[in-house]
């Protein structure tokens, strides 16, 4: 079904409801990461710039009720410097007091709702407090790609009430690249997994399977499959009840001549912390763990990078938030930042956190801002807020 771009929307004396994902990283209610707050500039000054107004919402974090230090004050703060014009933080996302100020909203200016989660109906897909949210508007549109995945009020009841709907650009520029590496993508076509765990990648894996041709494996994730090899672990971080299915999709691979390539050498030491001795091994000493890949390793995976026409990476191959072991992140990361003529997509999360404020970050196809909803279309999934945006 046809999704209708914001570009195709008369914004003209029209009140936008713009879902957007401002879950933004805070380290005591400063913003540490605008990124997600930066790709959606474009969809709000577009709406301003056509003569409509805009009405942001968005959640933030996982609150179970109201509290301050969830607000969406700083990303108000925010906005209303990288727009040039004071964007007002309504009280709430509901109610009269925010239905007055959305009633008084001067077409070219926005408004931002406060925290869509600080009532629990968001979640549940309320059919009232969805209504309460369309009020006073005309448009919706959906910027929210990172919570596409999720079958809120605000990303699915909504469009209920708000016939008039369409992406925003950030929400399009994420769906045609994953359209790109789903529907026709070059090969070789390479994905690199890595992060904590194997047990939030087993669909995105089964899947790729058939699409891939070879998947590097880093990060924890990557002992738990080497403790399924039979191979010494030591202390590294693994999960023990999934030992069974990392055989499993081994013996998949394998039917379907995908190699999954584990990493041959790693830096250890005794506890993941920065003042830690570390050493580069081929075998993970018992009183050692793994965390991060090791110089053997980052060329092997280089060298394989350098032959794909696709790459799609999801994860972190080591402990990147410790500088000493994110340089097999950050090495890989920049070898495949410097490839031409490939298609490069970074799933969001971790794996862009850990490229940021590098100068080569901006040489990759693209870096999404949704972790979680880029794994479930991987995957296969129907994204919910994807689906509610379709006319017909
Ligand atoms: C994310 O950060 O992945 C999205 O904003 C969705 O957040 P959630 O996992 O709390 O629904």
């Amino acid at each position: 079904m046809p999704i209708i771009p914001i570009s195709e929307v008369s914004f003209e004396g029209k009140k936008a409801l713009v879902r957007c994902d401002f879950n933004v990283p805070l380290d005591n209610r400063r913003i540490t990461d605008t990124s997600r707050i930066d790709a959606s500039l474009d969809t709000v000054r577009h709406i301003l710039r056509q003569g409509g107004a805009a009405v942001l919402c968005s959640h933030l974090g996982r609150p179970k009720e109201r509290t301050a230090e969830l607000s969406l004050k700083p990303v108000a703060e925010y906005l209303s410097n990288a727009l040039g014009k004071k964007v007002a933080l309504a009280p709430d996302c509901i109610g009269e007091f925010t239905g007055r100020m959305v009633s008084d909203l001067a077409l070219g200016e926005a408004l931002l709702l406060e925290n869509l989660r600080f009532h629990h109906e968001e979640e549940a897909n309320n059919r009232d407090f969805s209504h309460e949210l369309a009020r006073g508007k005309q448009v919706y549109i959906n910027d929210a790609f990172g919570t596409a995945h999720r079958a809120h009020a605000s990303t699915v009841g909504v469009t209920q009430f708000l016939r008039e709907r369409a992406a925003g650009f950030l929400m399009l520029r994420e769906l045609q690249i994953l359209q790109a590496v789903t529907q026709n993508p070059a090969h070789p076509y390479i994905l690199i997994l890595g992060g904590a765990k194997v047990s939030d990648k087993i669909g995105v894996i089964k899947t790729m399977l058939t699409r891939v041709n070879l998947m590097l494996i880093g990060g924890a994730m990557a002992y738990t499959f080497m403790k399924a090899r039979g191979l010494a672990v030591g202390k590294s971080r693994i999960e023990e009840d999934k030992v069974d299915l990392a055989r499993e999709l081994f013996a998949i691979a394998a039917q379907r001549h995908v190699p999954l390539v584990l990493p041959v050498d790693h830096i250890v030491a005794a506890t993941p912390a920065p003042e830690a001795s570390i050493q580069s091994v081929t075998t993970i000493p018992a009183d050692e763990m793994g965390l991060d890949i090791g110089p053997h390793t980052i060329t092997e995976f280089i060298q394989h990078l350098s032959t794909a026409r696709t790459i799609v990476w999801n994860g972190p191959l080591g402990f990147f938030e410790i500088p000493v072991f994110a340089q097999g992140t950050l090495r890989v990361g920049e070898a495949v930042a410097n490839l031409s003529g490939v298609t490069s997509l970074i799933g969001g999360g971790d794996t862009s956190a850990a490229f940021a404020g590098q100068q080569w970050a901006n040489r990759f196809t693209h870096i999404s801002t949704g972790g979680g909803a880029t794994l479930d279309y991987l995957e296969g999934i129907e994204l919910p807020g994807v689906k509610a945006l379709a006319i017909g």
